[in-house]
């Protein structure tokens, strides 16, 4: 799959991100290795911690299905209406992706203009931790 097409899945899951605290607005698109697309955006919660990254509700929906094989992975963030040139990972979603993907995994960071940049799990998460 190219990665805009799968930007495009994200520009839609981020359409449905409930960000009210923040305003910021994520959506990520999980691409698996057999090529189904699991989305996912931000929920946020007015006691804070239980608020859930976009990357993580798509990787959470994935494998409560059953599908734990994942290719590749596109973000986009919105601050304001506003497009993020790039809306890289938070820590705790890289430490996630290091548990179930490889280090080549593919991370695309995306936004309306129709471009992007390529990312792997190892540039962005190198000598992760695992058990
Ligand atoms: N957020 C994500 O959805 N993914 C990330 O990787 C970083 C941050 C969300 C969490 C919160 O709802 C908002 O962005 C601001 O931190």
């Amino acid at each position: 799959m190219k990665p805009l097409f799968l930007i495009e899945f994200a520009l839609e899951a981020v359409k449905k991100s409930y960000a009210p605290y923040s305003n910021f607005h994520v959506g990520a698109a999980l691409l698996t290795k057999d090529g189904q697309v699991f989305t996912g955006c931000n929920i946020e919660n007015g006691a804070y911690s239980p608020s859930l990254c976009a990357e993580r509700v798509a990787f959470a929906k994935a494998i409560s299905e059953g599908v734990t094989e994942f290719e590749a992975i596109a973000i986009v963030g919105k601050e304001e209406n506003e497009f993020k040139e790039s809306c890289f990972p938070c820590g705790v979603c890289r430490q996630v992706m290091a548990e179930f993907c490889e280090p080549s995994f593919k991370i695309y960071l995306g936004n309306d203009k129709s471009t992007f940049e390529t990312y792997t799990l190892g540039d962005l998460l190198p000598k992760s931790f695992k058990l």
